[in-house]
């Protein structure tokens, strides 16, 4: 993947930044309406596996009609790219499960500040399972994320243990879900919008029997009419919604991991969190203390500056790349 260095003429970086802008926004977008529907449906329907399940089927769903209507081209795939693909799979489908499951624990916004958190579990794991190392900018830049992260959850008014280790254990699985998918996607011939797709029903099949092994058709029958009958049919639409949503934004965030490197990608989705966390605190009217707001703060400050220590990184070894070729 490139590095995060222009070399465009000025109107080319002009409509590039552009389309990124777009591709944030909608991303940003796709993603707090997903995140309230999907809270809504699980403050009526608190059957975390069975809703992780069917936004997996209902983008799976979507992605085949599309190809079969040739609204989108179906990929050409082989054995080994479904190889290459289960790992990822793996740890998307407990990445997601296990997120949903801490959000039907705990408020949307705590679950998202600890996911702020992962810049954190991707050095972790990138210096003690791979040996890779950082500038000491990088390593600083755990200690806000860390003790951020660590003031909310102390703080945080509606604590719950289930749903603080399932927000930990998405981070560690999304960790590993980048790091696998790097390797899936590098030199790729599969465009990131059927990456993903590819992704989800691989990751359906996956989670499939694991969510009637935990849950089950008779919870999910009694739950579904407890639901009902509280709500009304727009439940219903509610479920629909937080499934579409689900798969749309994420379906947009690998097509714009498509154009953009890595790095800007991480930075983006830290900044979807920010619209997340303060959409869900004002909609939801969810208690806030000062205090716990600043511990908010200061990780996802974390989180900018591991950002920045990373990107002078890269610029430093671009510049070392240079001179060296330079000299001969
Ligand atoms: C999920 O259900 O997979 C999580 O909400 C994903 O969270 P993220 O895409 O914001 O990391």
């Amino acid at each position: 993947r490139p590095l995060d260095i222009n070399i465009e003429l000025p109107d080319e970086q002009a409509a590039q930044k552009i389309k990124i802008g777009l591709y944030f926004a909608t991303w940003w977008s796709l993603n707090v309406v997903f995140n309230i529907y999907n809270k809504k449906v699980l403050n009526a329907f608190p059957y975390p596996w069975l809703t992780s399940t069917l936004s997996l089927a209902c983008g799976s769903l979507m992605m085949l009609i599309s190809w079969a209507t040739r609204i989108a081209d179906a990929p050409k795939t082989d054995f080994e790219f479904w190889k290459t693909l289960f790992p990822v799979a793996v740890a998307h489908t407990i990445g997601h499960v296990a997120a949903t499951v801490s959000m039907s624990k705990v408020a949307v916004s705590f679950t998202h500040i600890i996911k702020s958190g992962e810049p954190a579990f991707s050095v972790l794991v990138s210096k003690f399972l791979l040996g890779e190392t950082f500038p000491l900018p990088v390593y600083l830049s755990l200690l806000p994320i860390i003790g951020g992260c660590a003031l909310s959850a102390f703080t945080e008014l509606n604590f719950n243990m289930t749903g603080f280790m399932g927000a930990m254990i998405s981070n560690l699985a999304f960790v590993f879900r980048n790091i696998f998918s790097k390797k899936g996607m590098n030199g790729k011939s599969v465009s990131g919008m059927n990456y993903y797709a590819c992704l989800s029903m691989l990751s359906l099949l996956i989670l499939t029997p694991f969510a009637i092994a935990v849950e089950g058709p008779q919870m999910w029958a009694a739950g579904w009419q407890n639901a009902l009958a509280q709500i009304g049919p727009n439940f219903v639409w509610w479920v629909v919604a937080q499934s579409i949503f689900y798969h749309l934004y994420n379906q947009v965030s690998y097509m714009s991991l498509d154009q953009i490197s890595p790095l800007t990608f991480s930075i983006g989705n830290t900044m979807k969190r920010i619209s997340v966390i303060v959409s869900s605190i004002i909609i939801f009217h969810t208690p806030v203390q000062p205090i716990n707001a600043l511990g908010a703060a200061i990780a996802i400050l974390g989180t900018f500056l591991y950002s920045q220590g990373t990107r002078l990184s890269y610029v430093y070894k671009y510049a070392l790349c240079k001179a060296v070729r330079g000299s001969g």
